[in-house]
């Protein structure tokens, strides 16, 4: 037994090195050889890539030629998007409204909407060709969503009815609450240094949120 323990003793200088050398080229190797390791994957392709790179940005960035007016997006809402939305935007049942709530964003029930509360119509157009219609996302070209979002900004009196979304024209598009997000600025909201040396030894808590009951019990009264 002892002469067994010895040589395993003996040996492992000698192996150290190897495991070493086989654990670093597992970690360098990268991806690139992950085929040649276990023959499983392919690179992405550039169509592959492109179906995930969709983003569109406020100021027109990841849009695709096209365009749209806003009669024809009439005629792609009623057929595909107004059974839940509603003829006008103005939705059935729980599924959320299209347009409406102007000046209710201060109050206790905004109704936040496109019109009312969305700041940019890149957004608009990012989500409806992301998203919608509801259950067969995507589906929808280039052409049909410019001509259904130029129809929802005439919905919320943002386009007149004449009116044909390009990709040039769409960061011109100015929304209602475009400058109600901002960067809050004051002392409170400086972004501090986290303490990484010689930090305090105890943590004190100095406050705790309050507790919400937001159950109404029975017999209480309802919130409003
Ligand atoms: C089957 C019902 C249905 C259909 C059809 C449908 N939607 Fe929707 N839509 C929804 C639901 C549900 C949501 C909310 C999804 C969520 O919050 O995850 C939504 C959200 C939206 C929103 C975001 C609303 C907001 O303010 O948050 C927009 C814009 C929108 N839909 C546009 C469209 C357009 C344009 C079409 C037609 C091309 C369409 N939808 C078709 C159900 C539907």
């Amino acid at each position: 037994m002892s002469g067994w323990a010895s040589t395993m003793v003996r040996s492992r200088p000698a192996t150290a090195p190897l495991v070493f050398l086989l654990l670093a080229g597992l970690f360098l190797s990268g991806p690139a050889r992950a085929e040649q390791r276990y023959g499983l994957g392919t690179p992405a392709s550039e169509a592959e890539i492109a179906g995930w790179d969709i983003d569109v940005r406020p100021d027109g960035l990841g849009l695709p030629v096209g365009s749209g007016s806003v009669a024809e997006g009439e005629a792609i809402y009623l057929e595909r998007c107004a059974y839940c939305h509603g003829e006008f935007g103005e939705a059935f049942g729980r599924y959320p409204p299209l347009m409406g709530g102007e000046d209710t964003l201060a109050k206790q029930d905004p109704v936040k909407t496109i019109g009312s509360y969305w700041p940019y119509a890149s957004t608009v157009w990012d989500y409806v060709h992301r998203a919608m219609p509801f259950g067969d996302a995507q589906s929808l070209t280039a052409d049909e969503t410019y001509a259904v979002v130029a129809y929802l900004l005439y919905l919320n009196y943002l386009v007149e009815d004449d009116f044909v979304l390009t990709r040039d024209n769409l960061a011109e598009v100015e929304m209602p609450n475009a400058q109600g997000f901002f960067v809050m600025e004051g002392p409170e909201f400086e972004p501090r240094e986290p303490c990484m040396t010689d930090c305090k030894d105890a943590v004190e808590v100095i406050g705790r949120a309050r507790i919400i009951d937001v159950t109404p019990e029975d017999g209480a009264g309802s919130v409003d």
